[in-house]
């Protein structure tokens, strides 16, 4: 029996390069979710480009178009409704979200953000991990609570800090990570593998994560 693949939407403001990754994996109709539409914030969003060039639909929610929040995002609510979207990823989408919006998308909207959570939440994650000196960094997948990156985790991926890095180099290698984790974290959302219990995202033996790194002994 193959199952009907879920409606996503990707929630953008800027480059997109996750957008990227998910459109282009999602391209197998083996993978369980399809890309119904990209929704971004901002008219200018150089993600649009990719995801029009690939006849994935696109729309604009102009925040400063909007008197406040609850409007901006009430908006945005009637687009995903009348896109039929059943699950959300949050892939550099610039705005907070309020409980109202985060309460209709309850357990189907996720956000990856550049760093090993609960270290490091919030912005320029990658100067800050180089400024404490930490020899691990990543980057992390994890269910939307109306707190900034918060949520239960569902997927990491851990790299090697070097000598050599700058914020640059080591985002430029966190980012690859994401482009492979966020696609398998869909996945496991799609085909309904993931429970969660407290603040633990149980998602069912084998996965297809890559394994553990272990500092300095492998890279
Ligand atoms: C990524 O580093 C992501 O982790 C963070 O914002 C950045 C977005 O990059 N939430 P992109 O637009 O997906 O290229």
């Amino acid at each position: 029996m193959t199952l009907r693949r879920k409606r996503a939407a990707i929630l953008i403001s800027g480059r997109g390069s996750n957008m990227r990754a998910l459109i282009e994996r999602a391209r197998d109709p083996s993978y369980p979710a399809e890309i119904a539409l990209v929704l971004s914030n901002r008219p200018d969003a150089a993600g649009l480009g990719f995801a029009k060039e690939n006849d994935v639909a696109c729309a604009v929610a102009d925040h400063k178009m909007y008197a406040g929040r609850e409007e901006f995002e009430r908006s945005m609510q009637v687009l995903l409704e009348l896109h039929r979207i059943e699950l959300i990823c949050l892939a550099g989408f610039m705005r907070m979200l309020t409980p109202w919006f985060v309460g209709q998308w309850q357990g189907r909207i996720l956000n990856i953000h550049p760093a090993l959570l609960p270290a490091y939440r919030g912005l320029k994650t990658h100067e800050r991990a180089l400024a404490d000196g930490a020899k691990i960094h990543g980057c992390t997948v994890h269910f939307v609570v109306p707190a900034m990156d918060e949520g239960p985790i569902i997927a990491q991926a851990a790299i090697a800090v070097r000598d050599s890095d700058t914020p640059e180099s080591l985002a430029a290698r966190v980012l690859a990570e994401e482009h492979a984790i966020y696609p398998a974290a869909l996945a496991y959302l799609a085909e309904g593998r993931l429970r969660i219990e407290g603040n633990r995202v149980y998602c069912g033996e084998p996965t297809t994560l890559p394994p553990p790194l272990r500092v300095p002994f492998a890279e």
